[in-house]
């Protein structure tokens, strides 16, 4: 939903959002945690979030599974006969000679930024161009400025295309005032404002060459979404995908981090007494194995998906002004009610949800989960039910000393990689809502077979409004609705992102 609001609008609401800010905590002080919950009792219509399906909680709480199907959940997937294949069909080749150079500036999160990188090495491509290594614009709901040579390896990436397209990290010293400076404070000749929303290569050839011919440089912004999913050569096509997966990797500092989590996570958890062996020898068996939940539940969402998740009226309210402030009430799920929204799978799961999803899916007390979060809305209340379920729940400031994590603290694209790189490590991914990092781990997951689970919306919402469901149906129901959801190879069709389904364009049948 960042993408749908106007890029112009952004700041004005912002700082808009910034004045409630200051009046808002009056009235309804569950927006803003922290005085919210020191003082609950100056706000008697305020509730802590409470589990609104303590039946199902029960049961899960004292369910078992058989041994069999433990082995199940945590087994890999099998082989599906795909492969990755992202060598070039009629081999690498550099043009003899460059066209000129191509800038982008990219906005979004790291994800949607992602995206944008593997576009822009294309288009170079298509145009016989030098590419220069991106700008990553700041975005003004996450406010990092890392540049990409913050957070990916550059010398990596410019190696590992260097037979397909030349890259530079820097303009040769005539183009040096072609910067985000320059564009930002002017009309400039060199620059392409008109790129539709998934243009073709010709698109490119007609509009882009001829900048290219008579200024030697052309920039493209905006730029995110602006190249075609279909109808694009075999061999661009597997070369974004040979950037999303080959070329694009994080800084050694993230991966060390990512690493260190990752090396914490798989070690048994902490010493029992000896009267528990019995509860040890099973910690064991399990010992080294994850599961990573990325729970994207912030207001944000919250509130653009209009549905009402249990915090009552002050809930209710403080959501609605929060739609009315950012999107001046222009939020299509509004006008649905709750139940409908449910019906239809349109509702983010809450993390007591998502938590009932991984009980009746076979994660039990002794399973260790990776919260992979920013921030969630309504603070621990609303994630304490996640963590009864699962008391080994950990996230980065549980495995990491503060030391260990000022590299990254407060920096979201930095935080949102090492989220990445500890969810490319785990044995199984889940992700509690589509999105731009659910896609993305979707996709490269897929591309390297490992399981993924995606929660069935629709079926989980329908299940969740029957308020007179016993566990062991729901459990049942669950269970059977997400046998073909953990990481079968979907083909792309038409029209789909090449960064969600990486088959069949860059996987091969083996
Ligand atoms: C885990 O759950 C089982 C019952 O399913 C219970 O006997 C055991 O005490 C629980 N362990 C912890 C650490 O909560
Ligand atoms: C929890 O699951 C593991 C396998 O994932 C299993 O070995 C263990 O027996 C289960 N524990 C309980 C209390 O059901
Ligand atoms: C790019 O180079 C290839 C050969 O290397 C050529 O076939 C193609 O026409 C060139 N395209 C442009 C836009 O220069
Ligand atoms: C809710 O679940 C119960 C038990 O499975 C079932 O009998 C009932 O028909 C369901 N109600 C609705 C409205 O689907």
């Amino acid at each position: 939903m960042k993408q749908i609001y106007n890029y112009q609008n952004q700041s004005r609401i912002m700082a808009l959002a910034g004045l409630f800010v200051i009046i808002l905590p009056i009235f309804i002080p569950n927006l803003f945690g922290p005085l919210g919950r020191a003082f609950p009792s100056l706000f008697s219509e305020w509730n802590a979030p409470k589990p609104r399906h303590l039946s199902l909680l029960n049961g899960a709480l004292h369910q078992h599974f058989s041994i069999k199907q433990q082995y199940e959940l945590w087994s890999p997937l099998s082989n599906q006969g795909w492969e990755p294949c992202t060598q070039s069909i009629n081999g690498p080749s550099l043009p003899e000679k460059s066209r000129g150079f191509i800038q982008v500036f990219l906005d979004g999160g790291l994800n949607q930024q992602r995206m944008g990188i593997c576009d822009a090495v294309a288009v170079a491509k298509i145009l016989n161009a030098t590419l220069v290594i991106p700008h990553l614009e700041v975005n003004p709901v996450w406010q990092d400025s890392s540049s990409f040579t913050d957070i990916f390896d550059v010398d990596h990436f410019i190696n590992v295309l260097r037979y397909e397209v030349s890259i530079v990290a820097k303009l040769p010293s005539e183009y040096s005032w072609y910067t985000r400076e320059y564009y930002g404070t002017g009309i400039r000749a060199t620059r392409i404002k008109t790129a539709p929303v998934h243009a073709s290569s010709n698109w490119y050839l007609e509009n882009v060459l001829p900048v290219l011919q008579s200024h030697g440089i052309a920039a493209i912004a905006p730029f995110s979404h602006r190249l075609a999913f279909d109808n694009l050569p075999d061999d661009i096509q597997r070369l974004r995908c040979k950037v999303n997966f080959q070329a694009l990797v994080f800084v050694p500092h993230i991966q060390a981090l990512g690493n260190t989590l990752v090396q914490r996570l798989r070690r048994p958890p902490g010493k029992l007494q000896s009267s528990q062996t019995n509860y040890l020898r099973e910690k064991i068996e399990d010992a080294g194995k994850y599961v990573v939940l990325h729970l994207r539940f912030d207001k944000d969402m919250a509130a653009h998906s209009a549905c009402d998740f249990g915090g009552g009226k002050a809930e209710r309210l403080a959501l609605a002004k929060y739609r009315q402030v950012l999107w001046q009430g222009r939020v299509l799920n509004a006008q649905f009610t709750d139940e409908m929204l449910r019906t239809q799978g349109r509702c983010p799961l809450t993390p007591e949800e998502i938590g009932l999803l991984l009980a009746a899916l076979g994660f039990n007390n002794s399973s260790r989960l990776y919260l992979a979060s920013h921030k969630v809305y309504g603070g621990e209340a609303r994630i304490s039910t996640l963590r009864t379920l699962f008391p080994l729940m950990e996230d980065k400031k549980s495995l990491a000393s503060q030391e260990e994590l000022a590299r990254v603290e407060g920096k979201a694209s930095l935080l949102a990689a090492v989220d990445y790189y500890v969810s490319m490590q785990s044995n199984i991914f889940i992700s509690a809502s589509p999105g731009n990092m659910h896609n993305a781990l979707v996709a490269h997951r897929s591309y390297l077979n490992l399981k993924t689970i995606r929660p069935n919306m629709v079926l989980l919402g329908q299940l969740f409004l029957n308020k007179s469901m016993e566990w062991s149906e729901f459990q049942n129901v669950v269970f059977k609705g997400h046998k073909n959801r953990q990481g079968q190879v979907r083909l792309r069709k038409a029209k789909q992102s090449i960064y969600t389904y990486p088959a069949p364009d860059c996987m091969c049948e083996a």
